[in-house]
């Protein structure tokens, strides 16, 4: 999963974007705001992961009957996750929550499955697989192996409301910032223009977006934190720890914590940005892991990111977005998700 290979998406993924946008306009009402943004763009995460990794277009922006099932199968899952993570293994399968999650994720991935072996059938008539990275999984397991075909399946599942989420809360973060807004308006301006296309050189270009993908995720990261089972006796915090221990660590704490970040509350780019008055050196390396760490982080993590910098990029070239109602903030209900309804106004640039 090096950086490269998420790169080799950008075409396809600002077409995609475009889907996004049309469909974004065919749910503004007359004044240019939209109900809720939260649906649109779990749609286009979907489909992003879709391309990415079994080289499919799923049409759910376009309202594909896998894509409004294998979401709200999704989102229900990861709901049910934190009441079910934490069972002894003795008793989960005794436990009715446990049941109905296995059945879930169970569906999920039939239904996966099925996209999956279509992927991979298609690919032997017209290598349309070509450069993905279930292809990749191929070659390297063998075509008679099960992983490519599990590790897909984890990435359609993982890849929905993780980023979507994270999208929202993004655009929220800009909507509610103005002044950020413009300076990353003014950013795309100086380094692709108005009407210009996202490359990988403009990309390597855009610290400001960057700095905003990463300061809306230090503030409200989707996955609370991450856990580990101890594998051995250990002292955290002068807390004994016997090995075996399931040990929870929340990163949304420390990443708002005021002695790892000044005025956390505040979203403020800047602070992840060498050479600007603000930047704050590291105080702790680990105090903002919204992937996690180790090689056990999340392996779709530059797909994500790639997704967010093309949906941000788009949005924020386009439009100027604007939000005024309630204070929003975050809700772990399973993965974090906005509390409130994200009906922001979408007034166009140009
Ligand atoms: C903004 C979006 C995302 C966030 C914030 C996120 C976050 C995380 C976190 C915190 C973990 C646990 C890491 C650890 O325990 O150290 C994880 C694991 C994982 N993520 Fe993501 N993720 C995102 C998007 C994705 C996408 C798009 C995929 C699709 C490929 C994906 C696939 C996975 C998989 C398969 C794992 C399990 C890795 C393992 O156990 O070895 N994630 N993710």
């Amino acid at each position: 999963m090096r950086p490269k290979s998420a790169l080799f998406y950008i075409d396809d993924l600002s077409e995609l974007m475009d889907h996004f946008i049309a469909k974004v306009e065919s749910l503004l009402d007359d004044d240019r705001k939209i109900k809720d943004l939260a649906r649109p763009l779990h749609e286009f995460a979907l489909d992003a992961i879709g391309i990415m990794f079994i080289g499919s277009k799923l049409h759910v922006l376009q309202g594909s009957e896998y894509g409004k099932l294998v979401i709200d199968k999704v989102i229900k899952a990861f709901e049910m996750f934190l009441t079910v993570q934490g069972l002894p293994k003795s008793i989960a399968p005794y436990i009715p929550q446990y049941k109905e999650f296995v059945k879930i994720t169970e569906e999920v991935y039939l239904m996966s499955k099925e996209k999956i072996f279509e992927a991979i059938k298609k690919h032997e008539v017209d290598g349309s697989l070509e450069g993905t990275v279930l292809e990749k999984m191929i070659e390297r397991c063998g075509k008679d192996s099960p992983l490519p075909v599990v590790m897909a399946n984890d990435a359609l599942f993982a890849g929905i409301d993780t980023t979507g989420n994270t999208a929202a809360f993004i655009l929220y973060h800009l909507a509610t910032n103005p002044d950020k807004q413009e300076i990353l308006y003014q950013e795309i301006l100086k380094v692709v223009g108005s009407d210009g296309k996202m490359t990988e050189e403009a990309l390597a270009e855009m610290r400001y977006l960057k700095a905003c993908q990463q300061e809306s995720a230090r503030i409200a990261p989707v996955a609370l934190g991450t856990a580990r089972s101890a594998g051995q006796d250990m002292v955290l915090s002068g807390h004994q720890i016997p090995k075996g221990t399931f040990v929870i660590r929340m990163g949304v704490l420390m990443s708002n914590d005021e002695r790892y970040f000044n005025n956390p509350e505040q979203f403020m780019p800047e602070r992840w940005m060498r050479g600007c008055p603000q930047h704050q050196k590291p105080k702790n390396p680990h105090a903002n892991i919204p992937f996690g760490h180790g090689p056990r982080a999340c392996v779709g993590q530059r797909f994500a990111k790639l997704e967010l910098y093309m949906a941000v990029f788009k949005v924020i070239q386009k439009y100027k977005i604007s939000y005024d109602g309630p204070v929003l903030g975050i809700d772990y209900l399973g993965l974090g998700s906005l509390n409130g309804p994200l009906n922001l106004k979408f007034e166009k640039r140009v």
